[in-house]
């Protein structure tokens, strides 16, 4: 169900000795787009729904780099998919136009997210239905 989605989960080199655990991402290497922005959440309650938006350009890409949390995914045309990100070597990939809900955030969750783009709000469809509309549209060229 994911593949229709095109949500990923992602596992990513750890470089670990006695001194601990490295992990490495790099934009166009072990991600399909360039970084140009990173931001984390961390201080949201268990029952917080964070996220419930949809992005026209931004992919992303999740980390719990501490604690745990779930991210659901929809696409828009009925098809969906919850992720457990639960391990700090492992993220999860988002293309653009997906509908995205985090949850769960255990109380040490710190969730690092890196995004292809700068920030821009416009880009941002926060309406479930206006989402649909748009997924539509595009589907129909
Ligand atoms: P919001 O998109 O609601 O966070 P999330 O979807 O992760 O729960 O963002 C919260 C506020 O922060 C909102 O006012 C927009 C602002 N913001 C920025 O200014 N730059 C950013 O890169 C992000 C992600 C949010």
């Amino acid at each position: 169900m994911s593949k229709h989605i095109g949500a990923q989960m992602l596992e990513f080199s750890q470089k670990g000795d006695e001194r601990g655990h490295l992990v490495i991402v790099e934009g166009m290497e072990d991600i399909p787009f360039e970084i140009k922005r990173i931001f984390y959440i961390y201080g949201s309650d268990k029952e917080v729904i964070r996220g419930q938006h949809a992005n026209k350009k931004s992919e992303f890409l999740l980390i719990n780099v501490a604690g745990t949390s779930k991210v659901k995914v929809r696409d828009g045309k009925g098809n969906e998919a919850v992720f457990s990100l639960n391990r700090p070597h492992t993220g999860i990939y988002l293309p653009r136009m997906v509908w995205k809900d985090m949850y769960e955030f255990s109380e040490d969750s710190v969730l690092l997210c890196l995004s292809s783009e700068h920030y821009d709000s416009t880009e941002y469809i926060r309406d479930y239905n206006e989402f649909v509309k748009l997924v539509n549209e595009e589907e129909a060229g």
